[in-house]
């Protein structure tokens, strides 16, 4: 793939979204909000590509991944007014759906085409399936950690400016009750990730965040993670329990596992 692909790409992105602008402050806000996630994903989906010394084709293949791996986000949020898939209907297939209404994709190769569309559509999924190509896999853990990084930092900032938001643009809307639920901590504990059925209040929200961990792929991405806090930070608003800092414990040795290797 070459540069002036992706720079078409990047123009035809602009403009699609400027087809969402709204005059509803709600909306443009949750509009606003996956563009600039978008523009994060596209800076660290670099950074963690070249840290893996990817030549430049793959870069701009790993960039345009980025680019558009949440483009069914704003159909999604003009038309249902949330982020949550389950309340309306799964964002990654959606997006799909909308490359090939417009043809956007044409001027890339079938197997640049497939690596796109399969990685987007992998992007939210709990887990990979197994026994992926390669290249298919390397694109999708790209798209995958590079996202997940900007959510962690996007959710744990969040932490400390709470309710600023319209219910809509918080993807879990749980309610803010003491306490969380002893599955969560338990899947933590054995090193899993845990599911969205088992949240009940945004204490689980935190607990699922923090299990996110155990699915980054590139020593890079855990290297950003450990360095910018967001485990310290997703602890300190959890009660504080003698579980909570068994959990706090249990991740700070997996990072420091993995990143002595
Ligand atoms: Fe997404």
């Amino acid at each position: 793939m070459q540069a002036e692909q992706l720079q078409a790409l990047k123009n035809w992105f602009n403009q699609y979204v400027k087809n969402f602008y709204h005059d509803d402050p709600n909306v443009q806000a949750g509009i606003r909000l996956k563009e600039e996630h978008t523009q994060r994903v596209c800076e660290k989906i670099l950074r963690i590509g070249s840290s893996l010394n990817l030549g430049p084709e793959d870069l701009y293949l790993a960039e345009t991944i980025a680019l558009l791996h949440d483009i069914g986000r704003f159909k999604q949020f003009v038309l249902y007014h949330t982020f949550n898939d389950r309340r309306s209907e799964n964002h990654a297939l959606l997006g799909i759906r909308e490359l090939e209404r417009t043809g956007v994709l044409a001027a890339l190769t079938e197997e640049e085409r497939n690596l796109v569309t399969r990685s987007i559509e992998y992007h939210n999924l709990c887990t990979l399936p197994p026994d992926l190509p390669e290249r298919l896999s390397l694109f999708a853990r790209l798209i995958r950690d590079a996202d997940k990084l900007d959510i962690l930092e996007m959710f744990t900032a969040s932490l400390d400016r709470k309710n600023d938001k319209p219910e809509a643009q918080q993807i879990s809307g749980l309610p803010d009750t003491p306490g969380y639920s002893p599955v969560l901590v338990r899947n933590l504990l054995q090193g899993q990730l845990c599911h969205y059925n088992d949240m009940k209040n945004s204490n689980d929200h935190k607990l699922l965040m923090l299990s996110w961990i155990y699915d980054i792929n590139f020593p890079y991405s855990l290297s950003e993670i450990a360095s910018n806090g967001c485990v310290e930070k997703i602890v300190a608003r959890l009660p504080k329990t003698e579980e909570v800092q068994k959990v706090y414990e249990h991740l700070q040795a997996y990072m420091a596992r993995r990143l002595a290797r």
